[in-house]
């Protein structure tokens, strides 16, 4: 099975966890990514089986579009019952880092918003401890500098991700070389930085479940 192959098997899975939740009146959080992407084509043949879709970024809301999904604001939605997103990393406490599409700051306000947060991703994101994968931190542009050095005082090895512009007009430095053993205490001292947007750990509000796919079929996780 290729990480493709895998990444379509959980978003099936997902949908089979989502399915009875559908009705009318009921909207749901999408993510953003290949893996999510996956999940908003699944989701077609049942587009008019619920009221719509909050998403997270541009992206996905065209794509939910596309087929044939209402995209609403999250302002006239209200709680969401689940939100379905993939992830960078997870380690065994469903801590996550995410934003390696840039997409972190919207993705975290939906997930937030929502009762439930599945995550689906491929095997090759489970991790014994945070970190591997470099921690995206969205700035305001004029602060980029500034958070840059604070990121270094953190322990970091932050990288300006050139050419990218996020869905809110900011800017992501990538941390390397981070081993995040307390993810909630670095996620709140991040967040503390003037000129930091958000984010990409998920530890403050991690993942309620995680569906992983493996060669050998999808494995849903638990606490
Ligand atoms: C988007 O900003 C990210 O948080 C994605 O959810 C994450 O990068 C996972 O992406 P893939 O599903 O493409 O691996």
């Amino acid at each position: 099975m290729t990480a493709d192959e895998m990444k379509k098997a959980v978003a099936m899975a997902a949908l089979d966890l989502v399915k009875p939740m559908l009705a009318a009146d009921v909207v749901i959080g999408i993510g953003t990514g290949s893996t999510a992407n996956h999940f908003i084509d699944a989701l077609k043949p049942y587009a008019n089986d619920f009221l719509g879709a909050v998403a997270s970024s541009d992206a996905s809301a065209q794509r939910l579009k596309a087929n044939g999904v209402d995209v609403l604001e999250l302002n006239s939605a209200g709680t969401l019952p689940v939100y379905v997103d993939g992830a960078d990393e997870f380690d065994p406490r469903f801590n996550l880092i995410k934003g390696g599409g840039a997409a972190l700051t919207r993705e975290k306000i939906v997930a937030q918003a929502s009762q439930q947060f599945i995550c689906i991703v491929d095997g090759s994101k489970q991790v014994p401890v945070l970190g591997n994968f470099p921690l995206p931190v969205e700035v305001i542009p004029m602060a980029r500098s500034l958070v840059a050095r604070e990121l270094v005082k953190l322990g970091g090895d932050p990288v300006y991700r050139e050419g990218v512009i996020t869905d809110n007009g900011n800017v992501i430095l990538d941390v390397h070389n981070l081993s995040i053993t307390d993810p909630k205490g670095l996620e709140a001292a991040i967040n503390n930085l003037p000129g930091v947007v958000c984010n990409g750990l998920f530890a403050l509000r991690g993942a309620d479940v995680v569906l992983m796919g493996t060669p050998d079929g999808v494995q849903s996780l638990s606490i």
